[in-house]
C-alpha cells in the first residue's frame, strides 16, 4: 500500500491506474478506522480493481464547539490496518494541501439537510458535501462506499452526485455492530465504560421499534414514546433527536406504509452519537 499524501500525485498515480482501464473505489474516511470502515474498504475491494482510502479530518465540517481538535488521529495505526485489507492507496492530505486558501466555493444540498443532524449540526452537510465533492474530483472513482450508519450523510452525497452528475455510484454499507449491538464509531472511545454501558439503549431502544412495526404497529407517535421511555431510563444519555421519517426525504411520517427511517442523536458524556434502522413496514 502507498500512502499519498499531495493531490497531484494521487491524480497521477490514479491516471495512470484507469489507462490499464482499471476501475477505482474511494472510500472517504477520517481514520481511526474501526471494523466499520474495514467493511467499506472491504466491499469496494470485492468490486473495484483499485481501491483508495482516504483520511482526512475535515475542518469545515465541524462547528466552532465540536470536536475537530480532539478528534482522534492515528495514521500509524490506520495505515496497518488499511495495508491488511488490501488497500492500495492511502491518500492522507494536509489541511493546507486540502484548503490551501480561503474557500469561496461551497456545494449545499438543500431541504434533506435541514433536518435531523442537519437542524443540530448547522453548517456540517455543506462541509460534507464540499470535502466529498472534491475527493471526487482528486481521485475521479467509479465507485464510492459510505456507511449507513451516517444515513443522512449517505443521502446527501447520493443527491449531491446525482445533482451533479458526478459520475460515480456512491454505494451505502451496513452498519457494523459490536457484538452487544452498538454501533461502530470513533466516537466511542470518548465513553467510559459506564457511559458505554448507557449508550446501549439506543440500539436497544432502535431493535423496540422494529418488533412494534414487525408487531404491525403503524403510528410513528406510538413507536416514539415507547423509544424515548426506555431511553429515558438512562439518565447519562441525553437525546438530542429522534425522528421517524421517509428513506428519501428524510420528512417526518405521520404512519408507516412501507419503508421507514427511525434515526436518533444523543449525548453520552463527551461523545454525540448516532444511530439508526430502517424498517420496512408490513
Ligand atoms: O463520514 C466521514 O468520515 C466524513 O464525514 C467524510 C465522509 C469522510 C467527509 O469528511
Amino acid at each position: 500500500m502507498k500512502i499519498v499524501t499531495t493531490i497531484k500525485e494521487i491524480k497521477a498515480i490514479l491516471k495512470q491506474e484507469r489507462r490499464g482501464d482499471k476501475t477505482i473505489g474511494l472510500v472517504p474516511t477520517m481514520g481511526c478506522f474501526h471494523e466499520g470502515h474495514l467493511a467499506l474498504m472491504r466491499r469496494a475491494k470485492e468490486e473495484c480493481d483499485v481501491t483508495v482510502t482516504s483520511i482526512f479530518v475535515n475542518p469545515t465540517q465541524f462547528g466552532p464547539s465540536e470536536d475537530f481538535e480532539a478528534y482522534p488521529r492515528d495514521l500509524k495505526s490506520d495505515s496497518k490496518m488499511a495495508e491488511k485489507v488490501g488497500v492500495d492507496y492511502l491518500f492522507a492530505p494536509s489541511v493546507e494541501e486540502m484548503y490551501p486558501e480561503e474557500n469561496l466555493t461551497h456545494v449545499n444540498v438543500e431541504k434533506i439537510t435541514d433536518v435531523l443532524c442537519g437542524a443540530c449540526r448547522i453548517g456540517h452537510f455543506q462541509g460534507v458535501a464540499t470535502v466529498v465533492s472534491k475527493l471526487f474530483n482528486m481521485v475521479n472513482p467509479d465507485f464510492a462506499y459510505f456507511g449507513e450508519k451516517d444515513y443522512q450523510q449517505l443521502m446527501v452525497v447520493k443527491r449531491m452526485a446525482k445533482d451533479l452528475n458526478f459520475d460515480l455510484q456512491v454505494v451505502g454499507v451496513s452498519t457494523v455492530r459490536e457484538e452487544d449491538g452498538l454501533a461502530m464509531s470513533s466516537r466511542n472511545r470518548y465513553l467510559s465504560s459506564e457511559e458505554r454501558k448507557a449508550a446501549l439503549v439506543l440500539s436497544k431502544s432502535l431493535r423496540l421499534a422494529s418488533e412494534m412495526v414487525e408487531n404491525g404497529e403503524k403510528n410513528p407517535g406510538e413507536i416514539r414514546e415507547s423509544m424515548i421511555r426506555l431511553i429515558k431510563k438512562e439518565p447519562l444519555v441525553n437525546l438530542e433527536y429522534l425522528s421517524i421519517c421517509d428513506t428519501i426525504s428524510l420528512r417526518e411520517l405521520t404512519i408507516i406504509k412501507r419503508e421507514a427511517l427511525i434515526a436518533l442523536a444523543a449525548r453520552v458524556g463527551k461523545a454525540r452519537l448516532i444511530d439508526n434502522i430502517l424498517i420496512k413496514g408490513n
